[in-house]
């Protein structure tokens, strides 16, 4: 393909590379992959040594202070490097995507001049063009929200592209958030909630499928209040969308992530008694156990209002595993109000879960708040946190030790011979294995608990060697 501009026929023949580093959430490892796969289509392929690559995408989040503040010192070694093949007569073009390109624009070319381009998460599919518009010297910037819709111009990934990333795909079904939770940039960053259309999911999952993939996990900033079109134009739940999408042959596990208490409707839970590809794992962020905070957090319901849920979840589905995320040291926040939390953690007994310091935003309202919490409060009350959290994934880990389960291998494990898996419950498990039994859910005795993993006997296999 002739490409016109500041583009040399001598680079046009020469195959060239990019370079992408994703931090923060899924949906920028899910955007990555689609970022990649436009780019291929400009002759692009990826590569995994920095300084290689002739072009380098840092897909940024900006979520707390210092996932941010990380682009920056990342960009001064990046202009390095740029210098240096720069001496040697190569070309190397610096590219800033994600949450911070949306966040901060053109302020990251003032920050560090060597960035050639900044472009936002919902332009992902104009990469092309605003390459082709740098190199003169001036910075491109893309943050605009589009009124086009960007999945109806991304490149679908090659059916060796889809291969080479495994047998476990992420999905964008939502994107952008509503909610404005007093602490968070996401509605800034992502937008406004917008759902995809389900024929265009299945379009996706379909060709994921027919190359292999068979766990699916159907991703959005608040996945559950999924609403997108229907065929009949009507508006379709999360819990339909996961019931059509478990028909499509070689789909055998749905998951989805991040979802919002506020819009666990009867169909999802439900769809989690009754759909067996449905995987009995939660992630259902409660942010605090206490009312006050939970109410200057914006959240829009209470502790028992969550307890609620939860127990209308496990009515359904009790083996349901729950992971949520927890924000320690939110202004104002006092030490009973703590306590609260973890009375709330020792309710529920989850079986994982990530918690933060409170990182105060530029431009949300928290931000703004009197009564900041010091440092080392919120150091101190995230160590009690986490030590609760630490024993309750323990527990719920040994609960496994002699349980058989269906393990879902997916790829050589980390001792030769060994393959690794999943459980349902998003345990990973390591067995001695066949590797012809990767892409495959066979059952294992779980017979040893490690830190981060389990460890099981095939039985199958072990009946087969037995006779
Ligand atoms: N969409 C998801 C979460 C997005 S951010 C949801 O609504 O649950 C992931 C987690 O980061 C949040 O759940 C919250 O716990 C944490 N987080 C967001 N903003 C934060 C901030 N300013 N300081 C600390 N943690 C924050
Ligand atoms: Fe952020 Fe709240 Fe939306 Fe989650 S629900 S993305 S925490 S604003
Ligand atoms: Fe970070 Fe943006 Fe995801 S701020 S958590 S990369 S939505």
């Amino acid at each position: 393909m002739q490409s016109q501009g500041d583009v040399s026929c001598a680079a046009d023949d020469r195959k060239r590379k990019v370079f992408v580093k994703s931090y923060g959430c899924q949906m920028n490892v899910y955007d990555a992959t689609r970022m990649t796969d436009v780019l291929a289509g400009e002759g692009y392929e990826e590569t995994t040594a920095i300084e290689d690559a002739d072009l380098v995408v840092l897909n940024t989040c900006h979520i707390r202070e210092h996932a941010s503040e990380k682009i920056y010192s990342e960009l001064g070694k990046i202009r390095q490097l740029k210098q240096e093949r720069a001496a040697r007569g190569v070309d190397t073009k610096i590219a800033v995507a994600g949450c911070v390109a949306q966040a901060e624009g053109g302020e990251i070319q003032r920050r560090q001049p060597a960035v050639d381009l900044v472009v936002g998460p919902q332009n992902y599919h104009r990469l092309p063009e605003l390459l082709r518009r740098t190199g003169n010297g001036a910075g491109v910037v893309d943050t605009e929200f589009p009124v086009e819709d960007k999945f109806d111009h991304l490149a679908p990934p090659t059916a060796e592209k889809i291969r080479s990333r495994g047998l476990s795909a992420f999905v964008t079904v939502q994107e952008g958030c509503d909610n404005f939770c007093t602490f968070c940039v996401v509605p800034y960053t992502r937008g406004a909630e917008v759902s995809r259309p389900v024929r265009q999911i299945l379009d996706e999952v379909e060709r994921l499928a027919a190359s292999g993939v068979c766990e699916v996990s159907l991703l959005g900033q608040n996945v559950n209040a999924y609403h997108g079109e229907g065929p009949k134009g009507d508006a379709w739940s999360l819990a339909q969308l996961a019931t059509r999408i478990a028909q499509v042959p070689g789909i055998a596990r749905i998951r989805y992530t991040t979802s919002h208490p506020n819009d666990m409707r009867d169909d999802l839970i439900e769809a989690h008694r009754d759909l067996p590809q449905l995987m009995p794992f939660l992630h259902l962020p409660v942010q605090s156990g206490s009312d006050r905070i939970l109410a200057l957090m914006n959240r829009k319901h209470t502790a028992a209002d969550y307890l609620r849920q939860i127990e209308r979840i496990r009515a359904a589905r009790p083996d349901i595993a729950l992971s949520s995320d927890f924000i320690v040291g939110f202004p104002g926040e006092t030490e009973e109000e703590f306590r609260d939390t973890l009375r709330l953690i020792e309710e529920v007994k989850f079986a994982s879960a990530f918690f933060f310091k409170y990182s105060p935003r530029p431009g949300t309202p928290a931000a703004g708040m009197d009564e900041q919490v010091s440092e080392e409060v919120k150091a101190e009350r995230l160590a009690r946190l986490k030590a609760l959290v630490d024993k309750q994934r323990d527990d719920f880990n040994h609960v496994m030790l002699g349980q058989t389960v269906e393990v879902l291998f997916e790829k050589p494990g980390r001792r030769p011979g060994q393959i690794g898996g999943k459980t349902p419950w998003l345990h990973a498990v390591h067995v001695d294995g066949p590797q012809e039994l990767i892409g495959q859910t066979a059952r294992a005795h779980i017979i040893e608990i490690g830190v981060n993993s389990l460890y099981g006997r095939l039985v199958d296999s072990q009946t087969e060697a037995d006779h």
